[in-house]
């Protein structure tokens, strides 16, 4: 089944027309589509989404890049908002040390919170890890939790490798479709640990480089697993498709 793991359709240009997007994106046979939050704000967008639309659903979370600004009371409003039974996940959280929008300590805080938050409603994390390998690491290890998506996965090889080791998955964005990098780091994984996702708008895959994504472009992602992988473009369907409705625990559709 095809699905997108990362849309966020609850953010501009999306969020006030969805319909067309999620319209094409049904033609091009994407089922499935999960919108996560960046604050509350979107967190709130997605559930609602998740309610208007069919084969969506909402994670909800504090972004790094957001967490200077989350209010005070954030976890009592992640846990409301959690509760909703189209809610499957606590993200996008995580740490992003190439930006550097927050202040890392406060960053490390929200993460470790939001951490514990979701282990101990038994929820999938999505992490966004942008060069901070090793402080993501030492927070998950901390908590011994480690039910998460390595979205965007940008990383090496190598930390792949532990990633797996430790439980957790792997997913790809449109940057597969054109950086030989992230192609050889995929080369070395497991299909049966990843999943796949647009993370549009950006991230646009080839052949729509430097346009804006959207979640009917997830078939370009399938392609260059395909591709990469050696493995028929329905079986990745196949694959990935199982391990986000496992992982994100989706219910049948
Ligand atoms: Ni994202």
């Amino acid at each position: 089944m095809l699905i997108d793991t990362h849309a966020h359709l609850n953010i501009e240009p999306f969020c006030t027309d969805p319909e067309p997007f999620i319209e094409r994106a049904q033609n091009a046979g994407v089922r499935c589509i999960l919108v996560p939050g960046i604050d509350i704000r979107t967190s709130e967008i997605a559930i609602g989404l998740a309610e208007r639309f069919e084969g969506l659903y909402a994670a909800v979370g504090i972004h790094p890049q957001d967490s200077a600004a989350a209010p005070e009371d954030y976890l009592k409003i992640l846990e409301e908002l959690s509760a909703h039974p189209k809610v499957l996940a606590v993200g996008e959280v995580g740490l992003d040390y190439y930006r550097d929008y927050a202040p890392r300590k406060t960053q490390r805080r929200i993460f470790r919170e939001q951490i514990a938050f979701a282990r101990d409603r038994k929820l999938p994390l999505i992490v966004h890890n942008r060069e901070a390998d090793a402080d993501t690491f030492a927070l998950l290890d901390a908590a011994e939790y480690f039910n998460a998506q390595f979205h965007c996965y940008g990383s090496d090889a190598a930390y792949a490798q532990k990633v797996l080791e430790r439980g957790a998955r792997i997913s790809f964005t449109g940057v597969v479709t054109f950086s030989l990098k992230a192609r050889a780091v995929l080369k070395t994984l497991p299909p049966e640990k990843l999943m796949i996702e647009t993370d549009c708008p950006w991230m646009a895959p080839a052949p729509y480089r430097g346009k804006q994504n959207e979640p009917a472009y997830v078939r370009e992602v399938a392609q260059a697993f395909a591709e990469v992988l050696d493995i028929p473009y329905h079986e990745i369907v196949e694959i990935t498709g199982k391990n986000a409705l496992d992982f994100f625990r989706i219910p049948p559709l």
